[in-house]
């Protein structure tokens, strides 16, 4: 663990996760109503971010009153929105009505896995936003087996009609399954990627976001984010990571 004198400054920490500017996290510190490691923090305190336990009126530091996060494992044949002209059923009848969320990015109609719903705009911003190259990890079933030069083609980048796409990582884990890891999120991105190597994909599962992860979450159902894993999604968009 880091020594006091090591570290973030904690008014820092606290800005960064929403409590107000770094002069009224000061406030707050000197307040006594942060604790550190179970001790009251003293303005100047710095932390470790990966390994302190920060608590603001007791509550954890990332989980801000009123927000939530749901992870769903979304089904084939249901739309990414909270609404569908065409009455289908939609991503946000599998959640909680309230407090009203919104899926962060989008999971074509008929992929699979993993989708992040939450009423956190600032972080949703920021997973989705290019600039923070979120990675996304992808399993895709695809017609045919790719050879090296399809599967060169896909890491270093394939000519998709908005342009080259940026170098993937791409592992066969079958003849004709592969695992795909991007961060750009362009639409319909992995599907167009292997059409144009000449394999469609026929099968599309979401198994990773950023450091999300869980292969127990049946298809339909969701779970909240864990602390440990909002600190993790936190960091993975920090404007310093
Ligand atoms: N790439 C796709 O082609 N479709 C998705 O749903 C997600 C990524």
């Amino acid at each position: 663990m880091a020594a006091d004198d090591e570290g973030i400054r904690l008014q820092k920490v606290l800005a960064r996760a929403g409590f107000g500017s770094r002069r009224v996290c000061d406030d707050i510190i000197a307040a006594g109503r942060v604790l550190v490691n179970g001790s009251v923090a003293v303005l100047g305190r710095r932390v470790d971010p990966e390994t302190a336990m920060i608590l603001v009126d007791g509550a954890p530091v990332g989980v801000r009153p009123g927000l939530v996060y749901y992870l769903l494992n979304k089904p084939a044949g249901v739309v990414t929105t909270a609404d569908d002209p065409q009455g289908r059923p939609v991503v946000i009848d599998l959640v909680p009505d309230e407090p009203r969320v919104f899926p962060v990015g989008r999971l074509d109609l008929d992929t699979e896995g993993l989708l992040l719903l939450t009423n956190d705009g600032e972080l949703a911003n920021r997973i989705t936003h290019p600039s923070y190259g979120v990675e996304k990890e992808y399993v895709a079933h695809v017609e045919g087996v790719p050879s090296r030069a399809a599967l060169r083609l896909l890491r270093e980048g394939v000519e998709l009609d908005d342009g080259i796409t940026a170098p993937a990582r791409v592992t066969p884990i079958e003849p004709n399954v592969l695992r795909l890891v991007i961060h750009e999120g362009r639409n319909r991105q992995v599907r167009r990627m292997c059409d144009a190597v000449g394999h469609p994909v026929i099968r599309l599962v979401r198994t990773r976001i950023g450091p999300l992860i869980d292969h127990s979450i049946r298809p339909g159902t969701w779970r909240s984010l864990e602390f440990d894993e909002l600190r993790a999604l936190e960091r993975s968009v920090a404007d310093d990571a």
